[in-house]
């Protein structure tokens, strides 16, 4: 029993373990999360973000993101810079499911942020307090938000995040993760745990989950080493290698190519019952391709992959991938 095997509290959500599944988009749809759940080793799961506007309009395609499976807990995500959208969407979140409703306040995507939405919202205290504040007053579940460090260094320096924690609290806000990059950054360069570790330190009233970099089970333990962080949330490593939770919670768990392979079968599988088969293929196509990045055969595969029109295809580049792993063991 380690730190990470241990229950947390997101208000009166109980959450079984530290580890959380990030927020992607595109990815982290229904079927993608109800494969990790099953990988195991996942005490939350975010959806992907949805357009707040999206919803309110009631466009099929927002409110399909909003679909589950009976997992729990669940996270719904929502983006947006108007306060009025944000607190209507968020009660479209909680009608569908959702045991919390989180606030994207790190997109750095341009076509998002020049709505005012994602890290934008940054930039202006008073906007997102308004935004958190009418969120919080809409519904009953806990909201939460995802934030970066700031837009840019200079106001990542004079450490105005720490504004915004104070100003989370007074809202109410339940919980927050935070990716220590800019949004000048992007994905670039590396996350700045101390930054985490401050946010810490400030002692807020709800818990702070760490984000950024996690790539192996050290890398978690050493985030919450360094840090102090409540939960540890993967993105990136979590595609690289989904079994990386269980790896977490599990020390000594050896993920071979055959595992990756299962995986990769088992995603389809859950992908082709609950999308049409074109999207399925698309899909894994795209996951898929993550799966097997530096296993040996990988680059093979995922050129096959790529090229792959239907699912005969995709088995024929599986079965390639098996012969390369045979010969290598
Ligand atoms: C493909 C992709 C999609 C993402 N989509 C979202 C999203 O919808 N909402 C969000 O808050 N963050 C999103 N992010 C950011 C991740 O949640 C996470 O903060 C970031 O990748 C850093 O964590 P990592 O190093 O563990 O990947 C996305 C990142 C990637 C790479």
């Amino acid at each position: 029993m380690t730190f990470f095997h241990t229950p947390f509290l997101i208000r009166d959500v109980e959450v079984s373990n530290r580890l959380v599944m990030a927020p992607l988009h595109e990815i982290t749809d229904q079927p993608f999360r109800k494969f990790i759940r099953e990988v195991g080793g996942v005490g939350l799961t975010v959806s992907e973000m949805i357009s707040s506007e999206a919803l309110i309009r009631h466009a099929v395609k927002a409110e399909k993101m909003m679909a589950a499976t009976g997992e729990r807990p669940l996270a719904m995500q929502v983006s947006g810079g108007r306060p009025e959208a944000l607190a209507e969407s968020a009660v479209l979140c909680e009608a569908a499911g959702a045991d919390m409703v989180d606030l994207n306040m790190g997109c750095p995507a341009s076509n998002v942020t020049k709505g005012g939405a994602g890290s934008a919202l940054l930039r202006d205290i008073r906007l997102a307090e308004r935004c958190v504040t009418g969120m919080v007053k809409a519904v009953k579940v806990p909201v939460t938000v995802k934030m970066r460090a700031g837009w840019d260094s200079s106001q990542k320096d004079r450490g105005e995040f720490l504004d915004f924690l104070r100003m989370f609290e007074q809202a109410g806000v339940q919980a927050l993760a935070i990716h220590p990059r800019t949004r000048v950054q992007q994905y670039e360069g590396h996350a700045d745990w101390s930054i985490i570790a401050r946010a810490v330190e400030a002692g807020t009233s709800f818990p702070i989950i760490g984000n950024g970099d996690v790539v192996t089970a050290e890398d978690a333990h050493r985030m919450v080493a360094e840090t102090g962080c409540a939960a540890v949330m993967i993105g990136r490593g979590a595609l690289y290698n989904p079994f990386l939770f269980r790896q977490v919670l599990e020390p000594g768990l050896v993920v071979t190519t055959e595992m990756r392979i299962d995986a990769t079968l088992r995603l389809f599988q859950i992908l082709l019952d609950l999308l049409e088969p074109r999207e399925a293929l698309h899909k894994i196509k795209k996951i898929g391709a993550w799966f097997t990045k530096g296993v040996p055969g990988g680059h093979g595969f995922r050129q096959n992959l790529h090229a792959a029109s239907d699912a005969q295809a995709l088995m024929v580049a599986i079965d390639a991938l098996r012969l390369v792993d045979s010969k290598a063991n």
